[in-house]
């Protein structure tokens, strides 16, 4: 089946039939997931071993299919391998396990108990990756076809119905139609802000000019989040299909890719996506026959997260340093080369084929009132299951945490959670019960920023929290404006000295003070944001501030200058562990002698309190009390006796 150009929306549908009757729904297809982290445990060894093992055991390509898909979200479980039509999911999967796999399951039909996922709460083995609890309560409609589709291969896109959309919004719809669903389906961006999509089409539609852009925001900076990327890098198509038809909506004959070069699989993804889409006519002169003219090109962002705003991307696309400017006006009206420039972000793309599919009225039946649809979020820190998560809008925080995400790791206790990206809030416990959408998250304090979710535990200091994310966006600020360059490291300033013992009463004051002058004159949303951390653990979490500055203590034993280790005489056995595994001989002692921490040498890693046998449980954190003096006899009673 060559790549030959579709010129007409007939042929795509003839495409589509030919690729299906060559796809027999009882063949076996195994498929690798090679999104980056799965790569990282070895899974693109592992998907050539299986290509080469299926060979060697004699089952023909007619008979079985080894596929490479992008990432399945259950990146903690990697690499993850599922056989079609049954679903069997296997997890953590070795190359040694790969003959096995070929032999047993895609030969004989057995399933392999010691692949497959087990429950940490109920201990129960689960065959099928939709019943996993992670899979299960989760609403996969834009990150789901991941699990299907080989990225770099566009007849897969095709099989599961893609262009479809693009060929309803050409040949069925006229712009205005187009424009008039997605304002009907209530799209918010889900880039930030959460700014109504079809509001902005249309004014970029509107302004004044021929020449319009369309521009996808794939430069994703926040720590933690890595939802566009692996939407990027594992279904690329679903986000040009989204772009080509906001170009006919709006009337752009250009867009732009401005996608972070640190992501390279999703830059070489995208690459082959859109020579694909050439070749079969999708982009470039004449759209399957419209008459609609569109490209593409791919910018690649060297890396700054302020980079991302929407004038500073512009600025970076048109060849400039990429820093934002004041947006009297705004980019859908001026934006690169001062001409119309609609900016929206991957997600927000791959929705649209959706919203054109099914249309408007069921896209609002999903969510709550304010937000409609589905939302990606990553879902890190110290819970049990870590990865990328779609859910309703309106979903709780309860069900997202303890329902998919299995609940807090190591039984501790749940504290609070971070959303939003850097310049998002802290959310603490008592909101667990809140829906996640746009409004709801506002109203708490903090925002929906990207999709970043940041669980964190009772051992999370929230000072240090907020210290960390001050620090990250201090770096960050591109300078040009003397609230944030100033204000944002004189916050950092304030909480670096409250974390290293030298907080003074007034720093709360001065720190509100601050951020507030930081939030109203900054010139981007940077700026504009950046007090969140500072603000919601002020808020939530003020007894955590009042115990750093006026008891020197750390409650939750992280900064490292308020807390010291001590060994319990009363309760030391003198058992040597935590002696040798000292990293910096920090610990003096015998096999009859009670151990002895030398403060002067301590470096807080927090190995002895670790690795003390919670049967003696001897050492001891102290945080805003001294530390006792060792004792005079250091002989164990026990021996003395
Ligand atoms: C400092 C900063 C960084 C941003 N980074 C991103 C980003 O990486 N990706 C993104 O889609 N939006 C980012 N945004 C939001 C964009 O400015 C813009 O609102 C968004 O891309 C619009 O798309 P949407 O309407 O689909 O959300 C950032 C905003 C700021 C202030
Ligand atoms: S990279 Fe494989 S599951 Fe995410």
């Amino acid at each position: 089946m060559g790549n030959k150009r579709l010129s007409s929306v007939e042929e795509l549908e003839e495409l589509r039939k030919e690729i299906l009757s060559k796809r027999r729904p009882d063949r076996p297809i195994i498929t690798v997931c090679t999104g980056t982290a799965c790569q990282t445990y070895g899974s693109l060894e592992i998907y050539q071993k299986l290509a080469d093992e299926i060979k060697k055991q004699g089952l023909k390509g007619s008979v079985v299919e080894a596929r490479a898909t992008g990432c399945h979200g259950f990146c903690e479980q990697g690499p993850v391998v599922v056989i079609f039509p049954q679903e069997i999911c296997y997890v953590r999967v070795n190359l040694e396990d790969v003959p096995e796999i070929v032999s047993a399951t895609l030969a004989k039909g057995r399933v392999i108990e010691r692949l497959l996922y087990e429950d940490p709460v109920t201990g129960e083995k689960i065959t099928k990756d939709p019943d996993i609890p992670f899979y299960k309560n989760q609403m996969r409609l834009v990150f789901g076809n991941n699990r299907y589709i080989n990225p770099s291969e566009i007849n897969d896109y095709i099989a599961i119905g893609g262009y479809s959309a693009l060929s309803k919004a050409l040949f069925q719809m006229t712009p205005e139609q187009v424009l008039e669903e997605i304002n009907k389906s209530n799209l918010r961006g889900r880039g930030g802000g959460g700014f109504p999509t079809g509001i902005k089409w249309e004014t970029t539609r509107n302004a004044p000019g021929e020449i319009k852009y369309v521009i996808v925001n794939a430069d994703e900076g926040d720590p933690g989040a890595y939802m566009d990327r692996s939407l990027l890098e594992g279904n690329p198509h679903s986000v040009l299909e989204g772009l080509i038809i906001g170009a006919y909506a709006i009337g752009s004959s250009q867009g732009f890719v401005y996608v972070r070069q640190e992501y390279p699989l999703a830059v070489s993804n995208l690459n082959v996506a859109l020579k694909q889409a050439r070749e079969y006519g999708l982009l470039g002169e004449d759209i399957l026959g419209s008459g609609f003219n569109f490209d593409v090109k791919v910018h690649r962002g060297a890396g700054a997260f302020v980079s991302g705003e929407s004038s500073a991307l512009m600025t970076a696309i048109e060849g400039k340093v990429g820093e934002p400017r004041p947006k009297y006006i705004r980019t859908a009206v001026k934006g690169i080369w001062d001409r119309p420039s609609n900016l929206n972000n991957v997600e927000t793309w791959a929705t649209v084929p959706l919203i054109i599919n099914n249309g408007a009225d069921w896209f609002r039946g999903i969510g709550t009132e304010g937000s409609k649809g589905t939302k990606i979020f990553s879902l890190v820190g110290k819970v049990n299951n870590t990865g990328l998560v779609e859910v309703p809008m309106g979903m709780t925080l309860r069900e997202i945490i303890f329902n998919i995400g299995g609940g807090i790791r190591d039984g501790k206790k749940f504290k609070a959670v971070q959303t939003g990206g850097p310049s998002g809030g802290v959310i603490p416990e008592k909101f667990i019960d809140l829906p996640v959408d746009f409004d709801e998250l506002s109203k708490a304090g903090s925002m929906m920023g990207s999709g970043g979710m940041i669980v964190m535990d009772e051992d999370t200091c929230m000072v240090d929290t907020a210290r960390y994310f001050l620090n990250f966006l201090a770096d960050e600020s591109c300078g040009k404006c003397v609230p944030c360059r100033e204000g944002i490291k004189q916050m950092l300033d304030i909480l670096t000295d409250i974390t290293e013992g030298r907080g003074k009463k007034k720093d709360i004051e001065l720190l509100e003070e601050v951020a507030a002058t930081v939030k109203d004159f900054s010139l981007c949303a940077l700026g504009t944001t950046a007090p969140n951390p500072v603000l919601s653990t002020l808020k939530y979490f003020r007894d955590e501030y009042l115990a750093h500055i006026e008891q020197k203590r750390c409650p939750a034993y992280v900064c490292k200058p308020l807390i010291s280790y001590y060994i319990d005489p009363e309760k030391c056995q003198a058992c040597m562990i935590c002696l040798r595994q000292c990293p910096v001989e920090a610990i003096s002692g015998g096999k009859n002698q009670i151990h002895v921490i030398d403060q002067t040498k301590c470096t807080k890693c927090n190995t002895c309190f670790e690795v003390c046998p919670p049967r003696f449980s001897a050492v001891r954190r102290l945080s805003g009390e001294p530390v006792p003096p060792p004792v005079k006899d250091r002989v164990l009673a026990r021996r003395k006796g």
